[in-house]
């Protein structure tokens, strides 16, 4: 579905802010092959990954989105101590503290932002995404003057620790912008959406049990209901069609070539996909933005995380032409324009990983 958010709606939602934050907990891919039927090089050429980092006991989604969230505000300029510089907080996570109530507000809370609207959007990897034309719309509507837009989620929370498919993809981790009212042909300008979902689908992606549909009555659930359950072969081939043709879509609806897109900037999935995504797109690989070496596929944090990485080492520069594509449950899929306006450079959310080398296979 094509969402229009050019010239015809003012005011526009501008980046002014980003940041990202891990967990300090590294797992590497030695230390998960010492439990599970692994090894480094299988992670490796299959999926481009090199370590995740893994939150600590106790540490839930809500700490990690405080961490990325109070980085965004200081790197926009606010200091949230007493103030309430945003108007609204929206956290986008598939794994939130606890069903009920959402983890916005406490977050909001924790930040210091007493008047803030507060609310979680769900779209598992998408999240982001539809987190930004969500927080677009307040701003359009004139709801919001500023928003805080956290992605945030600890999947070590859902991934059974000895299922080896999962196991070895998940990080856990949150990113985070601030979004103003402004002009939609400044820098900084969230641009054309595309926004998609096929819920006939809702099998391949999954946590069976814990909601309305299969209750945890008596805590009777089966191992595997409790935990994420991924058909990864299948998730695969829909990740790279899908998120090709809304890259298609948002460029064709804002007038635009895959030339003019300096950046791509794609969910965190799989180096593999990424680079198959690429490919087909026409865009030169080194155009396209990947962390997932370092910390593995991070859910609705992937994005702002490689946003707030990439714009730390300077790679993303003021002025460079973005194109932000995320997939994931549902399905679900978006995209959307970006150009990257003037900030100051947020600091590194983790240690590089030298050299810069996946390994990886060549796309089958
Ligand atoms: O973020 C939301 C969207 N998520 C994604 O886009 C993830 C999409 N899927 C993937 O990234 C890949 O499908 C995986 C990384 C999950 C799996 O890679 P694959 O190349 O598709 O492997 P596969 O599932 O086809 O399995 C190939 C073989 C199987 O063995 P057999 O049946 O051929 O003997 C698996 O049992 O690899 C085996 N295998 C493993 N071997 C060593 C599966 N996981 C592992 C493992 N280590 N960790």
């Amino acid at each position: 579905m094509p969402v229009h958010t050019s010239s015809t709606f003012a005011p526009a939602a501008v980046l002014c802010g980003v940041a990202g934050w891990v967990p300090p907990r590294v797992v590497t891919n030695d230390e998960l092959a010492a439990r599970l039927d692994t090894d480094d090089t299988w992670i490796r050429t299959r999926t481009g990954i090199r370590r995740r980092h893994i939150a600590g006991p106790g540490q839930a989604t809500s700490d990690l989105a405080v961490e990325a969230g109070q980085l965004a505000l200081r790197n926009a300029g606010f200091d949230a101590v007493g103030t309430d510089p945003v108007d609204a907080v929206i956290v986008t996570t598939t794994t939130p503290d606890r069903p009920c109530p959402a983890t916005a507000p406490a977050v909001a809370a924790r930040l210091g932002l007493r008047q803030a609207a507060a609310f979680d959007v769900g779209a598992v990897c998408t999240g982001f995404v539809y987190g930004l034309a969500t927080a677009a719309g307040l701003i359009a509507s004139g709801v919001a003057a500023r928003v805080l837009l956290i992605g945030a989620d600890t999947y070590s929370s859902i991934v059974d620790p000895l299922d080896r498919a999962n196991a070895i993809i998940f990080g856990d981790g949150a990113g985070a912008v601030v979004l103003r009212a402004g002009d939609s042909d400044e820098p900084g300008a969230v641009g054309h959406f595309d926004l998609g979902s096929d819920g006939t689908h809702e099998d391949l992606i999954m946590v069976a049990a814990g909601g309305s549909r299969r209750r945890s009555e008596g805590g009777q659930l089966a191992r595997a209901e409790r935990h994420f359950a991924m058909r990864g072969n299948e998730v695969y081939r829909h990740a790279v069609t899908r998120m090709a043709a809304s890259a298609r879509a948002t460029l064709s609806g804002a007038g635009r070539k895959i030339d003019d897109v300096d950046h791509f900037v794609p969910h965190q999935a799989n180096l593999r996909i990424l680079h198959s995504v690429a490919d087909d797109l026409g865009l030169p690989r080194e155009r396209c933005v990947a962390n997932v070496d370092a910390v593995g596929n991070t859910g609705a944090a992937s994005i702002p995380l490689a946003l707030a990485d990439a714009a730390a080492r300077r790679v993303i520069r003021p002025g460079d032409r973005l194109l932000l594509t995320a997939f994931g449950g549902g399905l679900t899929w978006g995209s959307c324009l970006l150009t990257w306006p003037e900030l100051p450079p947020p600091t590194r959310p983790y240690d590089p990983i030298v050299p810069y080398d996946t390994g990886v296979d060549a796309p089958s």
